[in-house]
Parts: C-alpha cells; sequence; structure tokens
C-alpha cells in the first residue's frame, strides 16, 4: 500500500512538462490545421474570422488553459479544444470590441469592420462565438458540464462588463471600484476562465481550481490596468492598436479615473471638457489628456496598482499545491505579461 503511494506519487511528478514556447507551437499548428487550412463556403463568413485570427496576437488564454492543465495530466490533447475554443472567443470579442470602441487598427493590421465593414464584422464574429461553442463541446465528455458551465458564465460576464464600459463612455463619475468590477468582468474572468477551465480538465481539486481561478483574476485586472497604460503611453508599432483611442473614445480608463481624482483647478476644467465631447480635433485632445496624465504622474499610479493585482496574483498561485516545477511555465508566462510592450 506504502509502495503503490510512493509510485503514485512518483508518477504524478514524473509527467511530461511542456514548455510555454511547445505549447504555442501546438496551438499554433492546431489553428493551422483546423482552420487556416480549411476554406468553407461561404467566403465572406469565413475570410474575416481567418484574417483576424491569423493576425497573431499572444494567445494567452489558451496558453493559460493549457498550463494550468499540464499541472494535472500531460495528455494535451484532452485539453487542445478548448484551449483553442477560448482563443476563439476571445478574437469574437476583439472583433466586436472594435465596431464599439471605433478601433482602426488591431495586431498592427486594419480592423475586420474598416477592412470589410460592420456587417461582416457583427456576422463572422457572431460566427466565431458558434465556433467557440463547437470547440468547447469537443471536450472530454466526463468533464464537459463543468466546463460548459463556466465558459457560458465566463461568455456572459464578459458581455456584462463589455456593456459597464459603454455605459462609462457617457458618465463622468465613475469610482475605482466600478472601475474594477468592469475590468474584472470584460477581462479577467477570460483569463481565470481559461484557466479554471484547464483545471478541471486536468482533473485538479476545488481548492487548487479555486486558487487558479484567483490567480487569473488578478492576473487579468493588472493585465487591463497594463493594456490603459499602454493605449496612452505604448508604442504604436509594437503595441498594434492606435494610441490614445481610449482618449478619444471617452472610455474610463484607470488613468482618467486616478486623474479626476486628483487634477485640480484649471486644469480640471481642461480635463472635464475634453472628457465630455466627442468633437474635439483627435491629435490635439490626446495631446491635451496624455500631457495632463504625465503632470498628475498618473503613470506610475498606475503601475502600483498593477503590481498591487500581480502580489495578489503570486499570493493565490503560491496556494496552488502542484510542485514548484509544474508552475515553472506559468510563473513564466505571468513575469512575461506584466512587463509586456503590446
Ligand atoms: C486584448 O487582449 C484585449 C484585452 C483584454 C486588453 P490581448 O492583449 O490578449 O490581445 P492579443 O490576443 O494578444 O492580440
Ligand atoms: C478589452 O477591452 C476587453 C474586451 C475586448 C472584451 P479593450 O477595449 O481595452 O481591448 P482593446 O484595447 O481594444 O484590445
Ligand atoms: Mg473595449
Ligand atoms: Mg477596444
Ligand atoms: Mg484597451
Amino acid at each position: 500500500m506504502k509502495f503503490n503511494h510512493f509510485l503514485l506519487k512518483m508518477n504524478l511528478q514524473m509527467h511530461k512538462l511542456y514548455s510555454l514556447d511547445e505549447l504555442q507551437e501546438i496551438i499554433s499548428l492546431k489553428l493551422e490545421e483546423e482552420i487556416f487550412n480549411s476554406k468553407p463556403e461561404p467566403n465572406g463568413l469565413y475570410e474575416p474570422i481567418r484574417y483576424l485570427l491569423a493576425l497573431g496576437g499572444k494567445r494567452i488564454r489558451p496558453a493559460l488553459t493549457l498550463m494550468a492543465f499540464n499541472m494535472y495530466s500531460e495528455k494535451i490533447e484532452n485539453a487542445i479544444d478548448a484551449a483553442i475554443a477560448l482563443e476563439v472567443f476571445h478574437n469574437f470579442t476583439l472583433m466586436h470590441d472594435d465596431i464599439m470602441d471605433n478601433a482602426e487598427m488591431r495586431r498592427g493590421k486594419t480592423t475586420v469592420h474598416i477592412k470589410y465593414n460592420t456587417n461582416t464584422a457583427i456576422l463572422s464574429g457572431d460566427a466565431m462565438m458558434v465556433l467557440a461553442n463547437q470547440y468547447i463541446a469537443k471536450t472530454p465528455v466526463e468533464v464537459l458540464k463543468p466546463v460548459f458551465e463556466v465558459f457560458n458564465q465566463t461568455a456572459m460576464e464578459v458581455c456584462e462588463g463589455q456593456q459597464y464600459d459603454m455605459n462609462f463612455e457617457t458618465l463622468t463619475q465613475v469610482s475605482e471600484s466600478e472601475y474594477i468590477k468592469m475590468i474584472r468582468l470584460k477581462t479577467s474572468v477570460l483569463l481565470a476562465g481559461a484557466l479554471k477551465i484547464g483545471a478541471i480538465i486536468g482533473g485538479a481539486d476545488q481548492a487548487d481550481t479555486e486558487a487558479l481561478y484567483r490567480f487569473g483574476v488578478n492576473l487579468g485586472l493588472a493585465f487591463q490596468i497594463k493594456d490603459d497604460y499602454l493605449d496612452v503611453f505604448g508604442d504604436e508599432r509594437v503595441f498594434g492598436k492606435k494610441i490614445g483611442g481610449d482618449i478619444l473614445a471617452n472610455k474610463k480608463t484607470f488613468l482618467l479615473i486616478k486623474a479626476l481624482e486628483t487634477v485640480q483647478g484649471t486644469t480640471k476644467d481642461r480635463l472635464l471638457e475634453q472628457i465630455s465631447t466627442t468633437e474635439a480635433i483627435p491629435e490635439e485632445k490626446i495631446k491635451l489628456v496624455t500631457d495632463i496624465y504625465r503632470e498628475l504622474n498618473i503613470d506610475n499610479v498606475a503601475k502600483e496598482k498593477m503590481n498591487y493585482f500581480y502580489t495578489n496574483a503570486m499570493l493565490a498561485f503560491e496556494q496552488i499545491k502542484v510542485n514548484e516545477l509544474f508552475k515553472t511555465e506559468l510563473r513564466k508566462l505571468t513575469g512575461q505579461l506584466i512587463e509586456r510592450n503590446n
């Protein structure tokens, strides 16, 4: 009995661990084989899907699913379809988000609704949501029900977050906690859900599954604050999105909320005037608001908040009970995400 237990432990400690690069390669190959190499009709529906997916991106969400999974199992084939589902779902949200945010550039290229047209971006986006469901449905049947529940809850929460994001465009008073709630929904739950789905398919216990989810939520909060930061202070060629897009859309980003909390006097009047109009000359508006952020040291306030959530994420990470060896790649990816410029 004791010996069996020992063997079991050895076995758990010795299953194959994939590197981040290997997992990214597996994800690329799967996309290549099943999506890029197939040309279903009508082309007008499917081509924009391939266009957006082929622009790449960091492929974080499927990587998170596979990494969480690989902490408990080496049979990547059991989780790869769910991983693809999350990437396809993510790209669907981007296709519609770019319509909603009036964005012209994504991953350094023209957005779908500009390259094709808005109706195309709506319908191809809808088809991507269906495609994501088709991939989730390929999850091994023993765990399909809980995985499907997490997927659907996550998808609904992303829609809720996106609605708050739009509601906030026309409000001037949005508190930090309302903002955090909004980004938890629109961004964090998808990272957290990706991890949770990987953990469930891998057979993690409930405590680990929840720790991974908490890790993902906090990582997601840091991730979205960094996205807000890069939208103002990033390098357009690296970030791949138009710098100042959030300013032009009157988005209630972390930067703006913090600026509104501290700004005073005539600067306050100038800032309030800028964010209540959609008529301003774009370059002037971006420059004015960015200058106010700099003046108020908002870039550092954002970095501090990011670090706060990053620290929280790592606290949850430490609670995952697997051998430290199994955590190496996920720790590495987390570091890269915090340091990223794209
Ligand atoms: C963009 O997500 C949307 C946000 C949640 C900020 P990513 O920054 O992961 O985009 P890609 O997939 O790498 O392009
Ligand atoms: C990210 O919001 C959330 C979703 C896309 C669902 P953003 O609007 O900030 O994302 P980007 O900056 O356009 O990628
Ligand atoms: Mg948006
Ligand atoms: Mg956007
Ligand atoms: Mg953004």
